[in-house]
């Protein structure tokens, strides 16, 4: 169904945030990571003699290593290069070198601004691999994987019930979510909000799917009726300072079994990864019959092979 030379390239220059795709090019990047998941031998040259740099300012295991196998799997390959970008020369020229080697760019960054910056210089795509303000590739990965426990169709009608820091994963999957028509709920300590901004273009988008979005600080009101409920770290990286805080701050949040089977009775464990035991999740929900977090692990490599195509083609 999907030859690889007749792969939907995408009209998305860079994919710097979860609506650089449109609705329509989501819902095939989602059929063609389902494809490429069931029949990975039919793209094993489909990226013949391409390849990406990586630019890591922050550690990984998911995300470097299945961006690195995605390509190779695709018959490409990958660099590597883990630092802060812009310090030993200026962003711009490091993006103007990269873009003379390379086919794209797969940046993870502390500040939007330098994945934008990135892409304002770069003649190649830009794909973000996580920073302040979104995590759009995990967010491709979980939906698919929301999409196969529940039966492998539209995804409306659905709730995705969030407990934790209105960060960049769960601002992701806000946007992702609603605009699939999924409904979408964040409980969240009072001050750990989304940001307003992506907030009110949730809400657009909630407004135009009919999906619900409820932002609370409710735990059970979220969890309530939820498909799934997913959590993430309390202090993401870079806020290890602020750990003790925040360990304050989240205690209630934490996903254990008395909040879990407040959920509904098929509901899946879902967590971007990696875990803090203890804090934000017990090891019982983690091992949970129910916890999908290594299905999600391993979707990162079929939704980002699936992104790699429609970009680099
Ligand atoms: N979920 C995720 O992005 O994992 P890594 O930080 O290991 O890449
Ligand atoms: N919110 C976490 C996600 C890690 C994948 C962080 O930014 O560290």
């Amino acid at each position: 169904m999907f030859a690889p030379h007749s792969i939907l390239k995408t009209n998305a220059s860079d994919f710097l945030k979860d609506l650089d795709l449109t609705d329509d090019e989501l819902l095939y990047l989602l059929d063609l990571a389902a494809e490429v998941k069931a029949s990975p031998a039919d793209y094993a040259r489909a990226l013949d003699g391409k390849n990406i740099a990586m630019l890591f300012e922050k550690p990984s295991l998911r995300t470097k290593l299945t961006f690195d196998l995605a390509m190779k799997q695709l018959g490409g390959g990958s660099v590597f290069l883990e630092g802060p970008i812009g310090v030993r020369e200026p962003l711009k020229d490091v993006a103007r070198n990269l873009d003379r080697w390379t086919d794209g760019l797969v940046a993870r960054v502390f500040l939007q601004s330098t994945v934008e910056g990135l892409a304002q210089w770069s003649r190649v795509p830009v794909i973000n691999a996580l920073s302040d303000l979104y995590h759009p590739c995990q967010a491709l990965a979980d939906m698919q994987t929301i999409r196969e426990h529940f039966g492998g169709g539209a995804l409306t009608g659905l709730k995705l019930a969030f407990v934790g820091d209105g960060n960049n994963v769960a601002q992701s999957l806000m946007l992702t979510g609603l605009r699939l028509g999924m409904d979408f709920a964040l409980a969240c300590p009072p001050g750990y909000l989304p940001d307003p901004e992506i907030v009110t273009q949730a809400e657009g988008l909630a407004a135009v799917t009919g999906a619900r979005l409820l932002v609370t600080h409710d735990l059970s009101a979220a969890v309530e009726g939820a498909h799934a409920v997913y959590t993430d770290v309390w202090a993401s990286m870079g806020q290890e300072q602020e750990a003790v805080e925040r360990r304050r701050a989240f205690r209630e949040y934490q996903v254990n079994d008395a909040l879990f089977v407040q959920a509904r009775p098929d509901a899946v464990f879902m967590h971007c990864l990696p875990a803090k035991r203890d804090e934000e999740v017990t090891d019982s929900v983690m091992e949970h019959a129910r916890s999908v977090v290594f299905d999600q692990a391993e979707n990162r490599l079929h939704a980002q092979k699936a992104l790699l195509l429609m970009m680099l083609s």
